[in-house]
């Protein structure tokens, strides 16, 4: 593939939009305040910020945050997840990214030593193209949802009883 070839997937794929029943299985009762990268026509966070003129990268965030990022920029994300969620008015920060735990750039620096909740399905989480709101095909890989700051109960049991079986595990919990 050329380099604009790639170049162009690449920057495709860094707009594909979570799936509803994923983000609603946590946002059942409105709880996700903000989405800091919501791109065009998502329906996640009550408050967010647009993206037009802000960078969500470069203010504060606050209350239940859910995060899929731009895969090509994940660093800077989980970077900024990690700096967010020492902030007092923060109560929760879901974080999209693939599942590839032997990529030691961020797994290891980012997720590893700080999420407190480690969500991994059982099955290829299909994304959906922004352009056309058509389901993308399996991704080449796996998915895992991580949870930073309090881990509420009622999404973990969401996810578990849910129909979309899944894969559940601890680390340094704190259940509010
Ligand atoms: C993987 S998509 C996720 C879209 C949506 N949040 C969702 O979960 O369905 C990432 C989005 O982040 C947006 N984005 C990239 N960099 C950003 C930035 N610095 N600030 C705000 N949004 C950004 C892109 O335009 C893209 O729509």
């Amino acid at each position: 593939m050329s380099d604009e070839k790639q170049q162009q997937a690449k920057s495709k794929k860094d707009d594909w939009q979570t799936p509803e029943w994923l983000w609603k299985t946590i946002d059942r009762n409105d709880e996700i305040d903000l989405d800091p990268c919501p791109g065009v026509d998502t329906e996640i966070g009550n408050h967010n910020i647009d993206p037009r003129h802000h960078d969500g990268l470069d203010y504060p965030w606050e209350g239940t945050v859910f995060v899929n990022p731009p895969y090509s920029e994940k660093a800077d994300w989980l970077e900024k997840v990690v700096e967010e969620t020492k902030r007092n008015t923060v109560d929760t920060i879901y974080v999209i990214t693939p599942d590839s735990t032997d990529v030691g750039s961020w797994w290891h620096k980012w997720i590893a030593p700080h999420a407190s909740h480690t969500i991994f399905f059982e099955h290829r989480v299909k994304f959906v193209k922004p352009e056309t709101g058509e389901q993308a095909g399996n991704p080449p890989g796996g998915t895992a949802l991580h949870i930073f700051g309090k881990v509420p109960h009622r999404v973990i049991e969401a996810f578990q009883n849910g129909e979309r079986g899944v894969d559940v595990v601890t680390r340094a919990s704190r259940f509010d």
